[in-house]
């Protein structure tokens, strides 16, 4: 993994009483596992930095709820309250201070419906959250998710997992974010195994022969 990842998954550690409720939807679970699809999504479209101020926003995005229901202003609570709180937390763990206002406004647009405009400068760490918080709708059913809300490709290839790491992890009151990190490196490596089977042509092996005889 990215070094600058890696630091933030050893540092970005959750406690229940962060959150100012309990709440069993939106929780440290559900935190841990936004903040994995956060690595995997940054990680496959290469946009680390952006990735690691989302893992920050992802820990605090629904940190002030006062509960599980449709809220409107859970995201302004958490910027407004959460963020000050945070923000030196943040710093020490190697975020630059010139990075806070992308933190804050990643948070404040993660639940409302407006997107930010594709060209904005924190376009992207904004839509890396989002796409992270969706792909773990599947914790109120499936028919909850909807695959067209999501803003990058890249997401439309991680919806199983989504359904996989929510399934697995789902009574999981003690989960940690490397437990999620090694559901997703198990899932991804059955994947490749599967995929490998359905399409040998493609092994290496297979390739190599070919073109060892066009070239000899
Ligand atoms: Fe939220
Ligand atoms: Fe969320």
């Amino acid at each position: 993994m990215d070094k600058t990842l890696q630091n933030l998954v050893d540092k970005l550690i959750l406690e229940d009483h962060f959150f100012d409720v309990n709440n069993y939807i939106h929780n440290k679970a559900h935190t841990y596992r936004v903040m994995c699809h956060i690595i995997t999504l940054s990680e496959r479209v290469g946009q680390i930095r952006e990735g690691s101020l989302a893992m920050c926003a992802a820990f605090l995005h629904d940190m002030a709820r006062t509960d599980s229901g449709f809220c409107k202003l859970h995201n302004k609570w958490a910027a407004e309250v959460k963020l000050p709180q945070y923000e030196g937390f943040f710093f020490e763990c190697g975020v630059s201070r010139k990075d806070r206002e992308e933190i804050r406004v990643a948070i404040n647009f993660h639940s409302i419906d407006q997107e930010l405009d594709r060209f904005h400068p924190f376009a992207k760490t904004t839509a890396i959250l989002k796409d992270a918080d969706a792909l773990d709708r599947f914790r109120y059913g499936d028919d909850d998710f909807d695959a067209k809300f999501l803003r990058y490709k890249t997401s439309l290839q991680m919806i199983d997992f989504g359904r996989h790491l929510y399934q697995e992890t789902k009574n999981n009151k003690d989960l940690t974010l490397q437990e999620c990190l090694r559901i997703r490196d198990e899932f991804f490596a059955h994947q490749k195994e599967v995929e490998a089977l359905l399409n040998p042509v493609e092994e290496e092996g297979i390739f190599r022969r070919v073109f060892t005889r066009m070239f000899a």
